[in-house]
């Protein structure tokens, strides 16, 4: 398990901590970058580089606690009963606090082993 969170290039004050469940694996990620960009920086092969841009769906996650913005997503991906309960495309929302996440769908595999 990893101790320090990666990401330390954001500045320390812009600084939020993503934290995933079933790892409990961190990440640094800033207000203005999306938490899919922040979890890019764990390095894992198969973290969507795709679209981000709410359209494709492989990187659904739930927010279990937390504050965040989030864009518009594709229906076709996120209904609106999950955004209701926190299941939200990564792509497509910024923190503004720090975070505990679960991924779900396609992406666990990649981010989860
Ligand atoms: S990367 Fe395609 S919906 Fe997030």
């Amino acid at each position: 398990m990893q101790t320090k969170p990666v990401g330390s290039e954001i500045p320390e004050m812009a600084r939020l901590t993503i934290t995933i469940a079933q790892t409990g694996e961190t990440f640094f990620c800033s207000s203005a970058m999306s938490v899919l960009q922040g979890m890019a920086s764990l390095g894992r092969k198969g973290i969507p580089a795709g679209c981000h841009c709410g359209g494709c769906g492989v990187c659904k996650i739930e927010i279990l606690a937390g504050e965040y913005q989030c864009g518009l997503m594709s229906r076709a991906h996120v209904s609106e009963d999950e955004q209701n309960r926190a299941v939200v495309l990564a792509c497509r929302i910024r923190p503004q606090s720090d975070l505990l996440v679960r991924v779900v769908g396609k992406m666990c595999k990649s981010v989860c082993r």
